[in-house]
């Protein structure tokens, strides 16, 4: 159904809409009129993003917002509820990477990326749960990535949060279900973002090898969220956004062990970067 004969009140929640896909997807809602709620730690960022939000025809508030600390969640909502009345989207959206091998990943760098990547959508879950229900309809969109599925070497504090994210995310989708509540989970591979920006990694190696990675990406942000969109439109759970990435996944539910096999040669070869560069080429040709 059309998202706005969806959802009439046209009122969405984005976390870390300063950047990257939640600028994007806060475009994309402004281009069919929506209200975008900037909920970011970084106030001159989402202050341009409510600009361009107003250029393309929609209305923005930017609010304040540590993911990281529940209580802001909850400040969100008291925001939005005051200022619209009602809420129909929230989208968990901020997030941060990492990498390292795994002994060399420090615990503080663990705590840090599990409070941003996975607390963060706990918390914004439990904060607007309770509104959603009690208003009987709302959708919940929270961003994991193909990380969490595709489970690649030298990533695992990152692959963690993830696959903690698309779990929770499963979870909900069940549960929500008989509350008329739609939830999604987005699993993009890369795109070219400031994602790098807070990138955290014990040694140079995984720097350069994500930057190999993003180097090569052809997907924009902006692909990312119309594909988001629609999904939401069409009531979809996985949001699989990338050929490659739909291909690994359905690869390692298929046949997990040669998924592991193949991956495990590759890695041995000590080009992981090339010849994975090379395989998610390829994958991105099937199907
Ligand atoms: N870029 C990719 O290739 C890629 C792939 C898969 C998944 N993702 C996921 O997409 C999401 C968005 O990332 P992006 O690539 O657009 O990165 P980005 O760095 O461009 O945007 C992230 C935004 O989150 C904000 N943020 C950071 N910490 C915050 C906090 N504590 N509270 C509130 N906001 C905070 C940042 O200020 C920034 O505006 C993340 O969850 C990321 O893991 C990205």
């Amino acid at each position: 159904m059309d998202l706005n004969k969806k959802f009439p009140g046209r009122r969405v929640v984005i976390t870390g809409a300063g950047s990257g896909l939640g600028r994007a997807l806060a475009l994309e809602f402004a281009k069919r009129n929506w209200s975008v709620a900037i909920a970011e730690i970084n106030d001159e960022r989402a202050k341009e993003t409510a600009e361009m939000v107003k250029k393309e025809g929609g209305k923005a508030i930017t609010i304040h917002c540590d993911v990281t600390k529940p209580a802001d969640l909850d400040h969100v909502l008291k925001k939005v509820l005051k200022e619209w009345n009602g809420v129909d989207i929230l989208i968990n959206n901020a997030g941060v990477a990492s990498a390292g091998w795994f002994e060399k990943i420090p615990l503080e760098k663990w705590d840090w990326i599990i409070g941003l990547n996975t607390n963060s959508i706990i918390h914004g879950c439990r904060s607007f749960i309770p509104y959603f229900k009690e208003q009987k309809s709302g959708y919940i969109v929270n961003v994991a990535s193909n990380a969490g599925i595709a489970s690649l070497p030298e990533m695992a504090s990152y692959n963690a949060t993830k696959a903690a994210a698309i779990s929770l995310t499963e979870t909900l989708r069940i549960e929500m279900a008989m509350f008329n509540i739609g939830v999604s989970v987005v699993c993009p591979t890369f795109f070219k973002t400031n994602l790098m920006d807070q990138f955290s990694s014990p040694d140079d190696r995984q720097r350069k090898l994500a930057d190999t990675f993003f180097g090569n990406a052809t997907v924009t942000s902006e692909r990312v969220a119309r594909h988001t969109i629609q999904s939401i439109e069409k009531n979809r759970f996985y949001v699989i956004t990338q050929k490659d990435g739909r291909n690994m996944w359905r690869m390692k539910r298929l046949t997990p062990e040669l998924y592991f096999k193949i991956f495990g040669i590759i890695y041995k070869t000590g080009y992981f970067d090339r010849h994975l560069t090379k395989l998610l080429k390829i994958l991105n040709l099937v199907g």
